[in-house]
């Protein structure tokens, strides 16, 4: 006969294994149990370290958490760029158009007389951008003199000549750099000056082109 036969037999109750524990049994061992977590809570939350590993835990759930939302969103279409100007010369009043708040965004800047389609840096000088201030406008004394104040601007032509050396050959740097970066549109008129005629100047640079296209041709 084994034990358990042997504990059915006797008559104890106690000794029968299928027997539930008692309800009182059942609720001091649950109150063991929220002690002890109570316990582990509390030692978590008074050691700085473990606070610390539990705020970087919480954060990492949280970039997960927003990296997959960003995921999962639409993204935003681009517009295409928008079609290259025809090179044209500029009245101050006529730059102040291009501003970015056209209904095209077109935004138009002078840097040493020398007028650029700068829109595809709408970022920098569209509204609310950084360089803001300087669309539309001529932007030569604002960077020759690193300012963005009411400064940087003038409302009549700006003809530079209190500028010092080092500030007109700054503006110099920066004339280069737009002229690496955007598309020349034309330059900017002085009062009464006369604008250039570009409409010849490019029927002649199209007239060399072809010739120089079909002496390539011929040569093949
Ligand atoms: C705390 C001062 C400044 C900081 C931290 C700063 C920062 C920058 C940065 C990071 C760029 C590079 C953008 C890129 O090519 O990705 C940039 C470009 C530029 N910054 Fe600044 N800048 C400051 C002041 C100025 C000032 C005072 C001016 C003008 C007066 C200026 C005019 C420009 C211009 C024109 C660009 C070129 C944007 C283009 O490529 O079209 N910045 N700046």
């Amino acid at each position: 006969m084994d034990s358990k036969d042997a504990g059915a037999t006797s008559g104890n109750p106690s000794a029968s294994v299928n027997t539930p524990p008692p309800a009182d049994q059942l609720i001091a061992e649950s109150g063991t149990l929220l002690q002890r977590l109570a316990g582990s809570v509390s030692e978590i939350l008074t050691s700085p370290l473990n606070l610390s590993l539990l705020a970087v835990t919480f954060y990492l759930i949280y970039k997960i958490i927003q990296d997959r939302r960003r995921a999962n969103a639409p993204r935003p279409v681009r517009p295409p760029p928008l079609p290259k100007l025809p090179k044209k010369d500029y009245t101050l009043e006529e730059l102040k158009v291009f501003n970015g708040l056209g209904p095209e965004g077109r935004i138009l800047m002078a840097v040493n007389g020398k007028v650029f389609d700068v829109t595809r840096g709408k970022s920098f000088y569209g509204p609310g951008g950084p360089y803001g201030i300087f669309a539309g406008r001529d932007a030569s004394r604002g960077l020759g003199t690193f300012a963005l104040d009411d400064s940087a601007v003038r409302d009549t032509y700006d003809d530079l000549s209190d500028l010092t050396l080092d500030q007109m050959n700054t503006v110099k740097d920066w004339e280069q750099q737009f002229q690496d970066k955007y598309h020349l549109v034309g330059r900017l008129l002085r009062p009464g000056e006369e604008p250039t005629d570009y409409a010849l100047e490019e029927e002649e640079e199209a007239s060399q082109k072809s010739a120089a296209d079909s002496l390539e041709n011929k040569t093949k």
